[in-house]
């Protein structure tokens, strides 16, 4: 029920402190450490390489999650298109894992990779929102997101809760491997928790942003580097799927390979800076295409910040940062297709789940 919210869409993001606090607690042992269970880390343990397969968000959560892995298990991750994979398969590892992502657990074109590695004799683990999902029961291991029901068709505390689980996931593997994890994880997904709730608290800033850049838009590009990469292709995906504004999101070291051929006056750039070593480029980026009239718009963070930001996020540990920087990007493709009149929950052409590949 959306209760007084206007759209499921809304009342989703605004879940996602929740669910962040849902999420520490289902992962938590007696004694306040994360946890998972024996037979996930023994399975992340053994292998030589991790294969995430996902669409969409999911798809874009596993970039996230990729880094999470790396950094923190040491574990070498690739992560798949699952409707590429098919024809596209990669030359396997000799102990691959495989990790599913999906929300809804019923994906097709993932439940067919999913199909072809069991065939093949490999593990597979799949985090999902719905227990009981057909990619829950097909695979060999189960993680929840613990997000409750995701109406809206644009997924929001799905990808939070995917990127937090990932980062247990990556966290208690590290550890049980005996890496220095130099995170207090439980505590920075806790900062991280009541970060969202400041953020959902200043939804007027991102209907004004939404406003003063996109009304008359007929695109928007979206650039960050590292981590900040990632989370901008999810909001160019929000963006389009809900307001039909064309948008991309790509690496701000892209710029100048062919997409800056785009920048006219007053193209709307947003640009995410919360990665204290690459604050400086992709400064410099937003410097570019100021200067061939894009009207932008930074999204900083407490610590980074430069006179002229136009927001600038509460401070959190810079692995964890897409948790945050989402929420402004969620917001802002809301407000635009209200603004443009769209119907929000139910964009055209989409369907929630995607069941035929
Ligand atoms: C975008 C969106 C889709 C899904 C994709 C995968 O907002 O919701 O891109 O992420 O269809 O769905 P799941 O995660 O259910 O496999």
């Amino acid at each position: 029920e959306k209760g007084t919210y206007p759209h499921f869409m809304l009342k989703e993001i605004d879940e996602q402190p929740l669910v962040m606090r849902k999420i520490i607690q289902a992962y938590q042992d007696g004694n306040g450490n994360l946890k998972i269970e024996d037979e996930i880390t023994k399975a992340m343990l053994d292998a030589d390489r991790l294969y995430i397969v996902a669409c969409g968000t999911s798809y874009h959560a596993g970039l996230v999650g990729k880094q999470l892995i790396e950094k923190m298990a040491g574990i070498p991750v690739e992560v798949h298109l699952a409707s590429e994979f098919g024809y596209n398969m990669p030359l396997l590892s000799a102990k691959p894992l495989f990790i599913f992502i999906s929300q809804s657990g019923e994906t097709a074109d993932s439940r067919a990779v999913l199909i072809k590695v069991k065939e093949m004799g490999y593990k597979a683990l799949t985090i999902t929102n719905v227990p009981g999902s057909t990619l829950s029961r097909e695979a060999d291991f189960t993680l929840l997101l613990h997000a409750g029901p995701e109406i809206a068709v644009a997924s929001t505390k799905a990808y939070t809760a995917q990127i937090a689980v990932l980062a247990i996931l990556a966290f208690v593997t590290g550890t049980s491997k005996g890496a220095s994890v130099n995170i207090n994880l439980v505590k920075e997904l806790g900062i991280i928790a009541n970060a969202m709730e400041t953020l959902c608290d200043a939804k007027e800033e991102f209907e004004q942003i939404a406003a003063e850049y996109l009304p008359a838009a007929i695109n928007c590009f979206f650039i960050g580097r590292s981590i900040d990469h990632s989370v901008g292709l999810e909001g160019a995906l929000k963006l389009k799927e809900i307001s039909y504004i064309q948008a991309e999101g790509f690496a701000g070291g892209e710029l100048k390979h062919g997409t800056i051929a785009l920048i006219e006056k007053q193209t709307p750039v947003i640009a995410l800076a919360t990665q204290a070593g690459v604050n400086g480029s992709i400064r410099a980026n937003v410097k570019e295409v100021a200067t061939r009239g894009a009207s932008t718009c930074i999204i900083s963070m407490k610590g980074l910040e430069t006179e002229g930001d136009r927001f600038v996020l509460p401070a959190v540990h810079e692995l964890l940062t897409p948790l945050i920087s989402v929420i402004p990007l969620q917001l802002i493709a809301y407000y635009a297709a209200l603004h443009r009149g769209c119907d929000v929950d139910k964009p055209r052409n989409l369907a929630k789940s995607v069941t035929v590949e």
